[in-house]
């Protein structure tokens, strides 16, 4: 098969990430979770108190050791020798890794490890600025999105299958705060690229949204 690179982009608790996943597997390619990586480097300023601003973050970045291993369960990251990739699934981190990507020279850093995994592999890449910015050349783009109340309904199931307790009212205030932070920012904010297929997953169960995709993506490379 010829090479090819997936974007999907969306807002959060769209279900980039668990759709990506699956169709990566179908796929045979590597699923790259872009948000993980600005989570991690927020959960690096938290751990060490620093604050979340370009002044605070100017003469850290070189000191942030982001590591990103494939296992058989999919996409690992590390801090340093540390797996983190349970820790920055948490709120101050989400928050966090939201306040982080505000931040040019982060994602400078951070969009320079994503364009290479794309360069040597064929991968699905979520995130929020992956078609508009990241792989504007990539074959297929996709934007994920499904109303605030569904994705925070989907955010509190998740949660709660996990055993966490969670509640709609707080998951849905910060998905709200997260959509604007991100959808505002000056570079590179969350956008629909031009030529992104807009799929909105409201109604759509699961395997609904996998197998659209899928289609998508097959109509494109074939
Ligand atoms: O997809 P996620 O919820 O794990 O992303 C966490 C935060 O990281 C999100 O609120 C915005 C930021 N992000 C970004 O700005 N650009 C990306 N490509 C991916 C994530």
């Amino acid at each position: 098969m010829k090479k090819f690179n997936v974007a999907i982009d969306g807002p959060a608790g769209a279900g980039k990430s668990s759709i990506s996943k699956a169709v990566a597997k179908k796929l045979g390619c590597i699923y790259v979770d872009t948000g993980a990586m600005y989570r991690a480097c927020a959960l690096y300023a938290i751990e060490n108190n620093i604050p979340i601003t370009a002044e605070g973050l100017q003469n850290e970045l070189d000191n942030i050791k982001i590591r990103i291993k494939y296992a058989e369960d999919g996409q690992r990251i590390y801090l340093g020798d540390v797996d983190v990739s349970g820790r920055i699934r948490e709120s101050d981190v989400s928050i966090g890794a939201s306040d982080i990507a505000v931040i040019p020279a982060v994602r400078l850093k951070l969009v320079e490890m994503q364009r290479e995994l794309a360069k040597t592999n064929n991968v699905v890449m979520d995130g929020r600025d992956i078609g508009t910015y990241v792989l504007p050349d990539a074959e297929v783009k996709i934007f994920l999105t499904a109303s605030v109340d569904e994705r925070a309904r989907r955010r509190v199931l998740e949660m709660e299958q996990k055993g966490q307790t969670a509640d709609f009212e707080t998951v849905k205030k910060d998905m709200a705060y997260r959509d604007k932070n991100d959808s505002e920012r000056e570079f590179a904010p969350l956008k629909q690229a031009e030529d992104a297929v807009l799929l909105d997953t409201t109604e759509l169960t699961f395997d609904e949204v996998v197998t659209a995709v899928t289609d998508i993506i097959a109509k494109v490379l074939d």
